[in-house]
């Protein structure tokens, strides 16, 4: 259990495809552990391999408000679509920043458990959203490509607390 340095835009790393997992090892088991501790210690929604610079199909997200409920799909594959949703959507690789990115609003996902068996999972909303942005780190995306109008800065809790009292 570890947690990893997270690779940032302009890390060539992040612009690669990763390869499909063939074998859960236990250096895997270490990789997915180690992802999950580095999600929840920058306290994000989703994380995939390749933001630690491993170029592995994995992916770890949980978008649930306590935190406990890690959903980790090893080779996910999106299968169906359907509906369209615009929201500003931020990333660990891209510290400070937020953008308006257009995704839909279901998606079906195939992926493979620890066990290396194959699942389905359906997510709405923000599931689907982080599903589809996870899924294109694998493919060397980032969000900031799909972004439309400006890239901006998100400011801090601090800074809005300063910004209210001026
Ligand atoms: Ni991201």
């Amino acid at each position: 259990m570890a947690i990893r340095n997270i690779r940032e835009i302009g890390d060539s790393v992040l612009t690669k495809v990763s390869r499909e997992v063939k074998e859960v090892d236990k250096r895997l088991l270490v990789l997915i552990d180690d992802m999950l501790d580095t999600l929840y210690h920058a306290e994000g929604v989703g994380l995939a391999a390749p933001q630690i610079g491993v170029l592995k199909r994995v992916v770890v997200i949980d978008v649930s408000e306590e935190g406990n409920d890690p959903i980790i799909l090893i080779n996910p594959e999106i299968i169906a679509t359907d509906g369209c949703q615009v929201g500003d959507e931020g990333c660990l690789s891209v510290p400070g920043k937020v953008g308006t990115v257009e995704r839909p609003n279901y998606v079906k996902v195939k992926a493979y458990d620890k066990d290396m068996k194959e699942f389905t999972i359906e997510g709405t909303e923000l599931l689907a959203r982080a599903l589809c942005h996870e899924i294109d780190h694998l493919n060397g995306i980032l969000y900031v490509e799909k972004v439309t109008g400006d890239i901006r800065d998100v400011m801090s809790s601090e800074e809005v607390d300063e910004a209210n009292e001026e």
